[in-house]
C-alpha cells in the first residue's frame, strides 16, 4: 500500500467512527459554519490548530502559511480574514506562532532560500525593529524564540492596522486579536500578547474616516 492509501482509509474509518458515535453528524455540518475563531498559523506539520486546540470540525476558521505571518499585500490572508470577520461574524482572530519556528529561523540567517527570501523579508524586518531585544538574549535559541514572540505580536498588530479589523472594532466592537507561542516540547500553548477591540495603535495606522 503507498503512504498516500492510508491517509483515504483512514478518512473512511473515521467518518464511519463519527458516524457510530452520532449518525446525524455530518448532516449537521453540511448546512452549517457558525466558528467563533479565525486561527491564523504556521504550517508546520506539528501545529495542527484543531489537535492542539481539541476542537472539532465546524469550531475554529483555519488560515496557514510560512511563520503565520499577516502580510498586508497578501490577497489570500485578506479573503480570509475579510469573510470571516464580515460574513462568519469571529469573536476572536488567533494569531498563533511556535517555538523552533524553521521559516523565522531562516529569516534570522543569510543565505539564499530563493522564492521564499520575499516572504523571510517580513520577518528580517521584525527583527531590525526589535534588533536590540533579541541580541540581548544570552543564546542562540533564544535569540531565536525571543524573535518568534515578537514576530507573532508584530502580527497581531498588522491585524489591527487593517481597515477590516478597524472597521469592525469600530461597527461591532470585535473581534478580539490573540497572540499564543506553541511549544513543540510540552504541547502548551501561551498567550503573550493581545488587542482588544478598540486598542489603539500608533496613530498613523489608524483611520479615521471608516
Ligand atoms: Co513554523
Amino acid at each position: 500500500m503507498n503512504n498516500y492509501e492510508r491517509l483515504l482509509l483512514e478518512n473512511k474509518a473515521w467518518a464511519m467512527e463519527k458516524l457510530a458515535d452520532d449518525p446525524g453528524y455530518f448532516e449537521r455540518l453540511v448546512d452549517i459554519q457558525n466558528p467563533e475563531f479565525l486561527w491564523i498559523g504556521c504550517s508546520d506539520s506539528r501545529v495542527p490548530a484543531n489537535e492542539i486546540t481539541g476542537t472539532q470540525p465546524g469550531e475554529i476558521f483555519v488560515h496557514r502559511n510560512i511563520a503565520n505571518m499577516v502580510v498586508h499585500t497578501d490577497l489570500n490572508l485578506l479573503s480570509v480574514l475579510h469573510y470571516a470577520v464580515n460574513v462568519l461574524h469571529v469573536k476572536h482572530v488567533i494569531v498563533c506562532g511556535h517555538y523552533g519556528c524553521g521559516g523565522v529561523k531562516a529569516a534570522m540567517t543569510n543565505h539564499d532560500y530563493g522564492i521564499i527570501n520575499k516572504w523571510l523579508r517580513n520577518i528580517k524586518d521584525v527583527q531590525r525593529y526589535h534588533r536590540d531585544e533579541i541580541n540581548g538574549m544570552p543564546t542562540e535559541e533564544q535569540k531565536l524564540n525571543k524573535l518568534i514572540e515578537l514576530n507573532v505580536q508584530e502580527q497581531v498588530m498588522n491585524l489591527a492596522k487593517t481597515s477590516i479589523i478597524q472597521k469592525s472594532w469600530k461597527e461591532k466592537q470585535y473581534p478580539h486579536l490573540h497572540g499564543w507561542v506553541y511549544d513543540l516540547h510540552d504541547g502548551i500553548t501561551r498567550p503573550i500578547f493581545e488587542m482588544p477591540a478598540g486598542t489603539h495603535m500608533d496613530p498613523i495606522y489608524e483611520f479615521d474616516d471608516l
